[in-house]
């Protein structure tokens, strides 16, 4: 056991075959079930990347409108957890998902069917229900009353609609979609993995999902566009951005929305943001959060020699920000798209189940007396 390799973060582990998401990190390519992400940016919607993701294939017209159809009617929440979240309103908004999230499993039908169907209808009904979780809270904690989800609306209006009581335009939905789109799924990233880990014991769907919102809730996975939005405010004009920069870098820090495990080039799915975050700024009449952040990145160009380009997080924050969204709603966001990816995967997981359980390399003593405790010396 002495010469055990340990591969600290699971760093350049292959832990399993997917045919979920390929990403080319050298070459920055991104495919979903082998559609490039830049075609179904332009082209595809949530719902429909979604029904893609969980059915390996496009949908024919019919067999979107059945899904479309299904997530509509699914989005209204049991009373019983909209109790819930007036209860703990003053939690984290991520907080709140994984109650609200672990809570719904009690009302759940299909709860303990783990089969390929029933795996469908609990991913439908969870996909649909995150935004009304997290547009409840959301005005529930501003003391408003929530708003019931409108049929009418796809789904990304529909949670702009939740969340501010008015119907968005068709460019701030269409934003929003954009960016569920780009955020669906990525491989074994660590909410992905946890969520495999826990599928692997054949625990429940649920069970796998509040796995996944608890693993994104950490600033190392989700909560970059959050920071990136504040150091934009830090920031403050344009004109500071370079010397903001170059400081920053003199200490040893890092900018945030730069870098990536996987990306060495730049991130394919920022190419969409860096787009909507120029249009969404001069439609609002608010370009500064936009030349900040091009400021920002032309200071970061010297880091490219290293592989440091923006990710995805980079243009994000100030899309959710100029759709009026507060900043602690950006990764409960993240985990409105990445549900998509979440059921994915534990379906992948499921039709070919192998426990994940890696090894830990024991390195403290061995083999010591137990000592009887009237003998045990207190520390100083
Ligand atoms: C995402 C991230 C954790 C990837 O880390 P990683 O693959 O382990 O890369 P490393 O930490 O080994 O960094 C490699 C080098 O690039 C530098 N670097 C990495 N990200 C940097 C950043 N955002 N700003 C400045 N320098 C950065 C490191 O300091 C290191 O430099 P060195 O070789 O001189 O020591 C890292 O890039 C990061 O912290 N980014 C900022 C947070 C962020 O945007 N997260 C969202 C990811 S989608």
């Amino acid at each position: 056991m002495a010469d055990q390799e340990v591969y600290r973060g699971l760093k350049g582990v292959t832990v399993d075959v997917t045919e979920a998401s390929f990403i080319d990190g050298e070459a920055g390519k991104l495919l979903y079930r082998g559609y490039n992400i830049h075609d179904l940016a332009e082209h595809s919607t949530f719902e429909e990347t979604t029904y893609l993701l969980w059915h390996g294939k496009l949908p024919t017209r019919r067999e979107l409108e059945h899904f479309d159809s299904q997530l509509r009617v699914s989005r209204t929440l049991p009373p019983e957890i909209l109790e819930i979240i007036r209860l703990i309103k003053s939690a984290h908004p991520m907080d709140v998902l994984r109650t609200a999230v672990s809570a719904l499993a009690a009302f759940d039908p299909d709860v303990n069917d783990n089969s390929f169907e029933a795996n469908i209808r609990k991913g439908i009904r969870l996909t649909a229900q995150f935004p009304t979780i997290v547009a409840a809270h959301a005005r529930i904690r501003e003391g408003k009353e929530p708003v019931p989800p409108n049929p009418n609306l796809g789904h990304a209006a529909n949670f702009l609609y939740m969340l501010h009581g008015k119907e968005p335009d068709e460019v701030s939905a269409r934003a929003l979609d954009v960016d569920l789109i780009l955020h669906a799924e990525h491989g074994s990233n660590a909410s992905a993995f946890s969520v495999r880990v826990t599928a692997s014991t054949l625990a429940d769907m649920h069970a796998a999902i509040v796995a996944g919102i608890g693993t994104l809730k950490g600033p190392l996975h989700g909560g970059a566009a959050e920071a990136v939005m504040a150091m934009v405010k830090e920031i403050g004009k344009p004109e500071n951005a370079e010397a903001y920069v170059k400081k920053a870098l003199a200490e040893g820090k890092r900018i945030m929305g730069f870098g990536h495990r996987v990306y060495k080039t730049e991130d394919p799915r920022a190419r969409h943001l860096r787009k909507l975050a120029k249009e969404m700024g001069e439609r609002m009449g608010q370009p500064e959060w936009y030349q900040i952040l091009t400021k920002v990145e032309e200071a970061m160009a010297p880091l490219r020699e290293k592989g440091i380009y923006v990710n995805v997080d980079f243009y994000s924050g100030s899309v959710y920000y100029l759709l009026g969204i507060p900043e602690d709603l950006f990764v409960p966001i993240f985990a409105m798209s990445r549900i998509s990816g979440w059921v994915t995967q534990v379906l992948e997981q499921w039709k070919d189940n192998v426990i994940i359980r890696p090894l830990l390399k024991y390195v403290g003593p061995m083999d010591l007396p137990y000592v009887p405790i009237d003998q045990r010396v207190e520390a100083a």
